[in-house]
């Protein structure tokens, strides 16, 4: 499994265009979200830390606010070489519990993108096979970015509530 996702990862991740008429560059990445979200857990990376009172602390309830902190890996391995955290909030916000509002930022580690960060916001139809939100801003590398990001669940063991979840990001940035 790792040979081929890491070509398509150095692939996608060396992936930058100039954009037509314009000084913008466009790059695009292959993430890899290492998501544990296991209720009480030790090694948590998503944890729930408020809700309404008298009801359970679900993503699948309205009103319940996560804060997360994933290792970002290069391949869906989770002991491959780490490129960085994502770190953030997301909320419950559809009284149905099918959408999630996310604001996290990708703080990079890794030596390309060292200190830069990007900030994705947006709904996430949480029970979508692809999720997309926008790509609203950076830092560093990717000051004034724009673009969009998709998730998709790349992995998932339902007893230790451990997912992997692939992040592709197109940014246009200078
Ligand atoms: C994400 O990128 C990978 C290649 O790195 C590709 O195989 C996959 O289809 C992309 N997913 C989406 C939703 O575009
Ligand atoms: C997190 O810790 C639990 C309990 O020690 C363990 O069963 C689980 O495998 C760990 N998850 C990961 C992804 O390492
Ligand atoms: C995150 O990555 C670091 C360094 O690779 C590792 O020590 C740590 O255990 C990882 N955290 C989790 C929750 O997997
Ligand atoms: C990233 O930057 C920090 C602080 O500037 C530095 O300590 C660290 O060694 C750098 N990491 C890489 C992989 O270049």
């Amino acid at each position: 499994m790792a040979l081929p996702n890491l070509l398509l990862v150095l692939v996608a991740a060396t992936a930058i265009y100039l954009v037509k008429g314009t000084d913008l560059k466009e790059t695009k990445l292959s993430l890899y979200l290492q998501d544990i979200s296991a209720f009480g857990a030790a090694n948590a990376t998503a944890v729930p830390v408020a809700g309404i009172a008298g009801k359970a602390w679900r993503f699948t309830q309205f009103g319940t606010l996560y804060v997360t902190d994933d290792n970002i890996t290069e391949t869906p391995d989770r002991n491959s070489a780490r490129v960085g955290q994502v770190q953030g909030m997301y909320v419950t916000a559809g009284l149905d519990g099918l959408n999630s509002h996310v604001w996290v930022s990708i703080v990079f580690t890794n030596e390309e993108y060292n200190g830069s960060t990007i900030q994705l916001q947006g709904i996430s139809k949480q029970f979508e096979a692809v999720r997309e939100v926008s790509v609203v801003a950076g830092t560093g590398k990717f000051r004034f970015a724009r673009g969009y990001a998709t998730f998709e669940t790349y992995f998932v063991d339902i007893p230790t509530q451990y997912a992997v979840i692939r992040c592709n990001v197109t940014v246009q940035h200078y």
